[in-house]
C-alpha cells in the first residue's frame, strides 16, 4: 500500500505535497518523491529511504535547498511491491521524453504483456523494476494533447487494483486521477484542490471532500473538480465534510502513535457504542437492515478477516453463538478464499478490516459474494473498498489508526461484535430483555472501566523493565480469554519481535507444557469466574515448572496472587465483556517492553498498516 497526494493552486506545491505524504507514511515509506509543474517543464525528485530514514526524510533533505516556483504537482510515498526500494524504482515516474508522470498506489497485474508490447511497438527503454512505471509510458503513447482522453484509453488495457494521478508537460495546471480497488478522494480546497489517497493527508486544507468511485476518473484544475463515472459522463454528488481534525493525525503529545491510540480507546469505545443507542434505549444499527426473516434464512455466519481483526473474529464468535445461537466459522482471509468454502444465500458473510483494504480479506467478500452470501463489513476507514462492496457495513468510529500495531480499531470490532450479537439475539429472542439491558449497560460502562485500566500503565511500564530482555513469552487463557491470548501476542510479536505464542491454557497439558522451564515468561488471562478453577490448576501447573506468571485478572481477585509473580486486575464486570478491558494492558505491556528495546513501534520492520498485496 502507498500514498498518493496531488495539489494543484496557486501556492508552491513541493511543501504541501511533501507535507501531505508525511500524513500518510503509515501507508508505506521505504521510498518518496514529487513531481512538479516548473518553467513549462516537469520536474521530478525522488528518494529511497535506507537505515532508519524513511523516504519522505531523504526527500525533503533532496530538495530542501531546491527553489521550486511550481503550483501544480504529485507526490507519493511507498510500499514496495514490485521492485525493491530504490531512488529509480521510487514515483513518480515519468514518460520516456519527460512529458508525462504519474504516482501509483496499487497493482498492474499486466504489467509484463503491457511493457513489452510497449518496448517492441515503441521501442520504450523501462529505467525501473516497478509496474508502475507501465502507465507513465502507456499514457504517453496514447497522448494527443488531452491528458483526460489519454488516461481513458490507458485503464482500458490495464488489469489489477489501482490508484493513480497523472500530469502532463503540456497541460500545466491540470491533475487527472483515477480509481480502481484502492482509496482515493478528491479535496476541496480554497482556490486549489487536491487528490489523495485518504484524508489524513488533507485535514489542515480542506473541510470537504468527495470520496471517488470506483472506475471514477477525477479532473481537477486550481478553480475545478470534475468527476467522471467509467462512461465518462460527469457525475455531481455532494461533498463529505471532514470528520476529523488535525490533532488527530497528529500524535497529539504522544510519543508514539500506538501509545496515542490505546489512550484514544475510551473515546473510540463511547463513539463506537453511543451511535448505537436509539432513543428506545436499544440498539440502532446505522441503516443495517437484518430482520429476523433474514436471521431465520441464515444457516451459519462466516467471520473472515486478517491479524488483528481475525483475533477480533475470533471473540466475535463466542459472543454471536452465545447470544444469538447462530454458528459462526472464522477464518483468515488468504485461506477462506481458496478453500473453495461452504457459502450460500444460507450465508451471513461478515468481514472485518481497519483499514477496509486488506487484498486477501476484500477477495474473501467478492468470493463470498459470488456464492450469494450475505456481506456485512466492519471497517473503520469509511468508504473503503470493503465498505464499498459490501451490503450492509457497521463502521467502528475509532479514528484515524495510524500506528502499524493495530489497538483501537481492535477494540472497537470487539464493541461492533457485541452490539450485532446482541442485536440479532434480541431479534430471534434468544435472550431476555434483562439480559439485552445488563450487557448493553456493561458496553455502556466501558469507557469509565478503560480509563481505569489505563491508569496502570505505569505499573505495566515497571513490568516491561523486568522482562524486556526475555526471548520468548506465552500468553494462556480458557474460553473467550484465549481468543485475546492470540492477539496479546501478536501485538508482543510485531513490534517487539520477541518470538511468542498463544495457547488455550487446557492444551498445555497435551505438548505445550514441555517447553515450560524455570524463568519462562506467561502471560495468563484469568477473567472468566465460569472457568477460573480450571484456569487457576493450569498456572498452578506453570508455577509448578517456575515458570514467571504475569495473570490478568478482576479486581478482587486474591486467590490468582497465590501463583502469580505480578497481576493486572481489570474492574469487575461479566465474563463475555472482559476483552474490551483486558486487552488493554496486553497493548501496554508490548508497547513497553518494544520501547524498552528501543524499537521502531510505530514503523515495525517488514510491516504495512495495510496489505493490498496477496
Ligand atoms: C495488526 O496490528 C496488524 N497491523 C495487522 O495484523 C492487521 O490487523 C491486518 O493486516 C488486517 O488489517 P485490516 O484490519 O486493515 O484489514
Amino acid at each position: 500500500m502507498c500514498g498518493i497526494v496531488g495539489y494543484t493552486g496557486h501556492d508552491k506545491a513541493k511543501d504541501i505535497i511533501i507535507d501531505g505524504l508525511k500524513k500518510l507514511e503509515y501507508r508505506g515509506y521505504d521510498s518518496a518523491g514529487v513531481a512538479l509543474m516548473e518553467d513549462g517543464g516537469i520536474q521530478v525528485r525522488k528518494k529511497a529511504g535506507g537505515s532508519g530514514t524513511g523516504g519522505i526524510a531523504n526527500l525533503e533533505k533532496a530538495v530542501a535547498k531546491e527553489k521550486f516556483r511550481a503550483t501544480t504537482g504529485i507526490g507519493h510515498t511507498r510500499w514496495a511491491t514490485h521492485g525493491q526500494p530504490s531512488d529509480v524504482n521510487s514515483h513518480p515516474h515519468a514518460s520516456y521524453d519527460g512529458e508525462i508522470a504519474i504516482v501509483h498506489n496499487g497493482i498492474i497485474e499486466n504489467y509484463r504483456e503491457l511493457k513489452d508490447q510497449l518496448e517492441k511497438k515503441y521501442g520504450i527503454e523501462f529505467v525501473s523494476d516497478t509496474d508502475s512505471e507501465v502507465i507513465a509510458q502507456l499514457i504517453r503513447v496514447l497522448y494527443d494533447g488531452d491528458l483526460e482522453h489519454a488516461v481513458r484509453k490507458a485503464v482500458k488495457k490495464m488489469e489489477g487494483a489501482y490508484t493513480f494521478a497523472a500530469i502532463a508537460k503540456g497541460e500545466p495546471e491540470k491533475i487527472v486521477a483515477y480509481r480502481k480497488d484502492t482509496p482515493l478522494i478528491a479535496g476541496i480546497g480554497k482556490d486549489c484542490n487536491f487528490i489523495a489517497s485518504d484524508m489524513t493527508a488533507l485535514l489542515q486544507y480542506i473541510d470537504d471532500f468527495y470520496l471517488i468511485d470506483n472506475g471514477e476518473m477525477v479532473v481537477e484544475t486550481p478553480d475545478r473538480i470534475k468527476i467522471l463515472d467509467p462512461a465518462g459522463k460527469e457525475v455531481t454528488r455532494e461533498p463529505l465534510k471532514v470528520t476529523w481534525n488535525q490533532e488527530d493525525a497528529e500524535k497529539g503529545g504522544y510519543s508514539h502513535f500506538m501509545l496515542k491510540e490505546i489512550h484514544e480507546q475510551p473515546k473510540a469505545v463511547q463513539e463506537t457504542v453511543s451511535r448505537r443507542i436509539g432513543k428506545d434505549g436499544k440498539i440502532v444499527l446505522d441503516g443495517i437492515k437484518l430482520t429476523l426473516k433474514d436471521l431465520k434464512k441464515f444457516n451459519k455466519i462466516c467471520i473472515v478477516a486478517c491479524g488483528t481483526a481475525y483475533h477480533a473474529g475470533l471473540v466475535g464468535k463466542y459472543v454471536i453463538e452465545q447470544m444469538a445461537r447462530i454458528p459462526v466459522e472464522v477464518d483468515v482471509a488468504s485461506e477462506f478464499r481458496y478453500r473453495d468454502p461452504f457459502v450460500d444465500d444460507k450465508t451471513l458473510f461478515i468481514a472485518i478490516s481497519q483499514s477496509g483494504e486488506t487484498l486477501d480479506t476484500l477477495m474473501s467478500l467478492r468470493e463470498a459474494k459470488g456464492k450469494g452470501a450475505r456481506i456485512l463489513s466492519i471497517v473503520n476507514v469509511v468508504g473503503s473498498s470493503v465498505a464499498r462492496e459490501s451490503d450492509d457495513v457497521f463502521y467502528t468510529w475509532a479514528g484515524p489508526e495510524i500506528a502499524v500495531a493495530s489497538t483501537k480499531a481492535y477494540t472497537t470490532q470487539l464493541v461492533c461484535l457485541y452490539l450485532l450479537a446482541l442485536y440479532m439475539a434480541d431479534l430471534k429472542g434468544t435472550i431476555t430483555r434483562e439480559y439485552y439491558d445488563e450487557i448493553l449497560s456493561e458496553l455502556k460502562a466501558m469507557p469509565a472501566r478503560a480509563k481505569r485500566v489505563l491508569k496502570k500503565a505505569d505499573k505495566i511500564e515497571e513490568m516491561a523493565k523486568l522482562l524486556y530482555n526475555r526471548d520468548q513469552i506465552f500468553y494462556i487463557g480458557r474460553g473467550i480469554d484465549s481468543s485475546l491470548a492470540y492477539e496479546g501476542s501478536l501485538k508482543l510479536k510485531e513490534i517487539s519481535y520477541i518470538n511468542s505464542f498463544a495457547i488455550a491454557a487446557g492444551e498445555l497439558k497435551h505438548g505445550t507444557i514441555a517447553l515450560m522451564e524455570p524463568d519462562t515468561t506467561v502471560i495468563a488471562l484469568a477473567t472468566q469466574d465460569r472457568l477460573f478453577d480450571k484456569m487457576y490448576a493450569n498456572v498452578e501447573e506453570i508455577k509448578a515448572r517456575h515458570a514467571h506468571i504475569v495473570s490478568i485478572a478482576k479486581s478482587g481477585n486474591k486467590k490468582i496472587k497465590k501463583v502469580s509473580d505480578d497481576v493486572i486486575t481489570i474492574p469487575k464486570c461479566r465474563d463475555e465483556v472482559t476483552p474490551i478491558l483486558s486487552i488493554i494492558p496486553l497493548q501496554l505491556f508490548a508497547y513497553y517492553i518494544a520501547r524498552e528495546r528501543g524499537e521502531n513501534i510505530d514503523k515495525p520492520r517488514n510491516l504495512a498498516k495495510s496489505v493490498t498485496v496477496e
